[in-house]
């Protein structure tokens, strides 16, 4: 399989599969002399880390990041550098049921269908496994973008429950086991998630991811511009159904008045007086904060029967068993900000490269 890598400067390669010794990630391009050790990368991979909550998969896995290569003395050389993570609590068994009949909703049968072979313990390299590393380069990237470039995400929706925007507070992401910036709405989703997991099902959910500081100029025009860049990161991830950049679909119900970002110079600084573009004008960043968001589908594997048919050409009923996410958006909350940093991180470099001058310093 080839196209297991993304970026251009800051490029990220992934590898391995749910059930197997070990995932990984290569990162080629990444600057030298930028400080980095497990300790910078280990806080985020916990925050995706499954098994922490009964609102996610029950796999415990420590997801204990080790740096093999590219790293001396606290400090990036410029080679590539190497991640690794041991897959410690692989439960094949749980598997047996969807070795000869496709999921429907996963990934099974279109793998099957180009490769004609899977390895289907815990959907192989189409599980979501695969984004832990994701994340891990994600917290590189974060280096290389240093502490004036801030991005978080948070949880937005969850099934048909929206959170109140008008409630918003940061403060109360990393209080509750869903990312949710609105306090108010977590009992709702405690409840309204405990009983799709009770029942075997699952629901979808929507992130948005913010990032601040991001100085103006990052983006290509024509077939680089940021926000397709961002939109190919962000729906490359598991389950991503459908990505937005600032006001989103919801943009095209607006009037050209309703939509346009007033614009004012103050004290010699140019300010935006609304957001609607979501930080990004003909591709390239306006110093805004750059604001995305994706839907997830709800979780394929799913107790209830549902009509598929075998490797072999039976029409039968598949019912999933197993550790599964019934909302696979909790966790993928970490992945998306991590997905918009390496952007950023890319971006950053392709800015220097064709410039020669480091935004950051304007
Ligand atoms: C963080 C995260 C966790 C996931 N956990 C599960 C899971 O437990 N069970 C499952 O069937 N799918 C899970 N998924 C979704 C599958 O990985 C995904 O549906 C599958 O790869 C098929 O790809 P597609 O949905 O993008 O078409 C997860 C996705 C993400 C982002």
């Amino acid at each position: 399989m080839s196209d297991n890598s993304f970026g251009h400067l800051f490029r990220v390669t992934t590898w391995g599969e749910s059930h197997g010794p070990a995932i990984g990630c290569v990162i080629d391009g990444c600057p030298p002399r930028i400080a980095l050790s497990e300790a910078d990368i280990q806080p985020w991979l916990d925050q995706r880390r499954p098994g922490q909550s009964k609102f996610t998969t029950q796999r415990q896995e420590p997801d204990s990041v080790e740096i093999l290569s590219g790293v001396f003395e606290g400090r990036t050389t410029g080679t590539p550098i190497s991640l690794l993570i041991r897959n410690v609590d692989q439960r094949s068994r749980d598997y047996g049921d969807i070795a000869e009949r496709y999921r429907p909703g996963h990934a099974d049968v279109a793998y099957d269908l180009k490769y004609g072979i899977r390895d289907y313990r815990g959907g192989g390299r189409s599980s979501a496994r695969e984004t832990a590393m994701r994340v891990a380069a994600g917290a590189v990237a974060r280096q290389v973008l240093g502490a004036g470039i801030r991005i978080r995400a948070a949880l937005v929706q969850v099934g048909t429950h929206r959170i109140d925007r008008g409630r918003w507070n940061w403060d109360s992401v990393g209080d509750n086991p869903f990312f949710c910036p609105d306090p108010e709405t977590v009992p709702v989703w405690e409840a309204y998630l405990g009983a799709v997991r009770k029942a075997g099902s699952s629901v979808g959910a929507v992130v948005e991811i913010v990032a601040e500081g991001v100085p103006p100029g990052l983006g290509a025009p024509i077939y680089g511009k940021l926000d397709s860049d961002l939109a190919m990161a962000l729906m490359s991830i598991n389950a991503v159904k459908g990505v937005e950049i600032g006001d989103g679909f919801a943009a095209a119900a607006l009037t050209g008045e309703e939509n346009a970002d007033p614009m004012r110079m103050e004290d010699g600084r140019l300010v935006f007086a609304a957001n609607h573009a979501g930080g990004v004008l003909g591709g390239i960043s306006t110093g805004q904060a750059l604001v995305a968001r994706f839907a997830v589908k709800p979780t394929s594997s799913i107790l209830t029967p549902v009509a598929s048919v075998t490797r072999g050409g039976e029409n039968v009923e598949v019912s999933t068993r197993g550790r599964h996410d019934p909302c696979v958006g909790i966790r993928a909350v970490p992945v998306g900000a991590a997905m918009m940093a390496c952007v950023l991180a890319d971006h950053l470099l392709r800015h220097r490269g064709q410039t020669g001058h480091d935004p950051r310093l304007a």
